[in-house]
């Protein structure tokens, strides 16, 4: 169940937005739409770094190697599919609901001589193409905040995904209720986005009813939500920081940067597994 905001992700719209964000995007963060992740405050790594660190600690959530298979759901442009292919040998199938970022993650691949190893399709993550069965491991790299019902997707991954397989994601939540104050912002700026937010307690009964085994819940706030947006603030006011598309995007509207100091704004990594 997701929190009581005025959106309803229409997955259409939702490949209009990226379609339009991977038109004006100029590959600020290296190909990842995605939060970055930093232990500390004083770690200086870039975000293109970071966010690909990010994704390594999922894929390493993943247990796979050249003899698996991996969906990922909601796959951007395609560098964390691409990344985890060079990383573990496993053959990755990307899907989005925008033909843009299909398109140019299937160039990407291309000019990466990885076609042999990663593919790309159109397809909404609710109704899955996919036989029973057919993958090893499934990751989600924050896509499932703009996907209508979490809980029809966990029921779609554990569908396709082989008996032990496993799923991690990354999704952002209310930790606390948003204070009416901040209300009416935070919804325009979950309208302009097309997402909602889950509340932590949903995670494991949604999983539980979709009939996958909760492994791991993991609040990545301090390191990815607040790390990142403080960077992309930084780059606002001038000083040298990180300018993404998203920012672009959010021009003058209240954007992700402006979340630096919503302490209720809050972002996880769920794992789950298929029951043997
Ligand atoms: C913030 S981007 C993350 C992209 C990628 N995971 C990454 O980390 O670079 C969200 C992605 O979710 C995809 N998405 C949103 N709703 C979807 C749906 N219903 N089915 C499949 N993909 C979806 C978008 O098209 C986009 O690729």
């Amino acid at each position: 169940m997701s929190s009581a905001h005025t959106v309803f992700p229409v997955p259409e719209e939702v490949g209009r937005l990226y379609d339009r964000l991977t038109a004006l995007d100029t590959g600020t963060v290296g190909g990842s739409l995605h939060l970055g992740y930093w232990d500390a405050e004083d770690d200086g790594v870039p975000l293109v770094e970071a966010a690909d660190r990010l994704t390594d600690m999922m894929t390493d959530r993943l247990h796979v190697d050249e003899n698996h298979r991996v969906l990922d759901i909601g796959c951007g442009v395609g560098q964390p599919a691409m990344r985890i292919a060079r990383r573990t040998g496993a053959h990755v199938t990307g899907i989005s609901v925008s033909r843009g970022q299909v398109a140019r993650a299937t160039a990407l691949a291309d000019a990466a001589g990885l076609r042999d190893r990663v593919e790309f399709r159109y397809a909404d993550a609710m109704r899955l193409p996919f036989e029973d069965n057919s993958f090893d491991a499934a990751i989600a790299i924050e896509s499932i905040f703009h996907m209508p019902d979490r809980e029809q997707v966990f029921r779609e991954i554990r569908r396709v995904l082989r008996p032990g397989g496993r799923l991690v994601l990354t999704d952002f939540f209310e930790r606390d209720p948003i204070p009416a104050g901040l209300r009416s912002a935070m919804d325009r700026c979950l309208r302009d986005f097309i997402m909602t937010l889950a509340r932590p307690e949903d995670y494991v009964p949604m999983l539980s009813r979709a009939g996958l085994r909760f492994t791991e819940l993991l609040d990545i706030t301090e390191e990815c939500v607040r790390r990142t947006f403080d960077r992309m603030s930084r780059s606002r006011r001038g000083e040298g920081g990180l300018r993404t598309a998203f920012d672009a995007a959010a021009g003058e509207k209240f954007g992700p940067a402006d979340m630096i100091d919503v302490d209720e704004f809050g972002a996880v990594l769920l794992a789950a597994q298929k029951p043997v």
